[in-house]
């Protein structure tokens, strides 16, 4: 196969990074098309870096048979129609997560892939599951380095500086809220740690700074506990309004030792010294935390399409998580405990 050619839906806060990547960092890949509701967006990046189509209607970019594949960035309640639009037009598909913003949308749309399977990829953009500390962490739990996993901590933390962006993005179109769009990535992390599916959820939550998130039905900060089938438990704190930076921090405590990924979300190597004293500065957004990430993602996806082959991430990874994050928002909405 000549270079994997790409359509890309979505060119906003994450798809333009996506797309830039696409056409410039993947050598086997070619950014053909680009798709958004916005002209501007796709007038710019078809001059700036000489992209053949653009589309301000999804639809028409999937009769563009030149394509090979078709990645999508778009908002999350458009997901599952436009994986399964693209699946039945025969093309392979990436989609960024969460898969769906309900249970049965996302098990309607997984019964789609799987009937696809033996020609087309599918993958989920779980990114961490490429990230190179994460991985190693994956590695070492499995070389018996911390014994048994019996608990695991997840801190998602999102810059304030971010949460303008965020309302913009949020008030655009319904992300899921907290646990859907954020604390999902965590969810996610655990389900592949501990081998094993959540069984009970209790989830709280709150705005604190800022009112608005109440005024779209969300929690600012929120926190769920979870039991998991194998006996293990999990605590998942997710937070829009972290004052130092983008933290992201995962705790695995086994029966002989522990892992943490990201303890201090550090920037880089640098240590400032100045009046106020040693300084390590802290990553300030997704984009920089998991820079890496999202370019090996992306590799996976065009390396399976060109050896036939598919990703380590499934569908069923996408159907499992959504489940246990809409069951963290479903004890956060109503008070109860959830049986999943
Ligand atoms: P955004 O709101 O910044 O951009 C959305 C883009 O989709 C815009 O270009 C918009 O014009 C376009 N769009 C909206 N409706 C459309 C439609 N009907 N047809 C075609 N284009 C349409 O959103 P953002 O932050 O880039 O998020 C996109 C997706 O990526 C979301 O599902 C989000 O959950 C996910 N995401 C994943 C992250 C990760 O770490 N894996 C990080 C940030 C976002």
């Amino acid at each position: 196969m000549n270079k994997v050619k790409v359509g890309i839906v979505g060119l906003g806060r994450l798809g333009k990074q996506h797309a830039e990547n696409i056409a410039f960092r993947i050598p086997n890949a070619e950014l053909t098309a680009v798709c958004s509701i916005v002209e501007k967006e796709i007038a710019e990046v078809q001059k700036n870096w000489g992209i053949k189509y653009g589309y301000t209607d999804y639809d028409e970019m999937l009769e563009n048979k030149e394509l090979d594949a078709i990645f999508i960035s778009s908002p999350s309640s458009f997901h599952c129609e436009q994986i399964e639009k693209a699946l039945k037009a025969e093309f392979h598909v990436f989609s960024e997560k969460p898969l769906g913003l309900y249970l049965n949308e996302a098990e309607k749309v997984a019964k789609v892939v799987n009937e696809c399977r033996d020609k087309q990829v599918f993958m989920l953009g779980f990114m961490r599951r490429y990230d190179k500390s994460y991985v190693y962490a994956k590695e070492k739990i499995e070389e018996g380095a911390i014994g048994k996993p019996i608990l695991i901590r997840c801190y998602g933390l999102d810059p304030t500086s971010a949460i303008g962006s965020f309302l913009k993005f949020a008030k655009n179109n319904y992300s899921g809220g907290l646990f859907l769009d954020m604390a999902i990535h965590d969810l996610d992390l655990a389900r592949w740690y501990l081998g094993s599916e959540a069984e009970r959820v209790w989830a709280i939550g709150d705005s604190y700074e800022y009112p608005e998130f109440k005024e779209i039905n969300d929690a600012e900060t929120g926190v769920a506990l979870v039991k998991f089938k194998n006996g293990a438990m999990g605590i998942f704190v997710a937070d829009r309004n972290c004052a130092h930076g983008y933290h992201i921090e995962t705790e695995i405590i086994g029966t002989r030792g522990t892992l943490r990924i990201g303890t201090i979300p550090e920037k880089n190597l640098v240590t400032v010294f100045d009046h106020t004293g040693a300084i390590r500065e802290c990553s300030e957004g997704f984009l920089e935390r998991f820079e890496q990430a999202y370019l090996s993602e992306v590799e996976e996806f065009i390396n399976c399409i060109i050896e036939k082959s598919q990703p380590k991430v499934t569908v069923e990874d996408g159907v499992n998580s959504t489940a246990l994050a809409y069951a963290c928002k479903e004890s956060f909405e109503t008070g109860k405990l959830i049986t999943l």
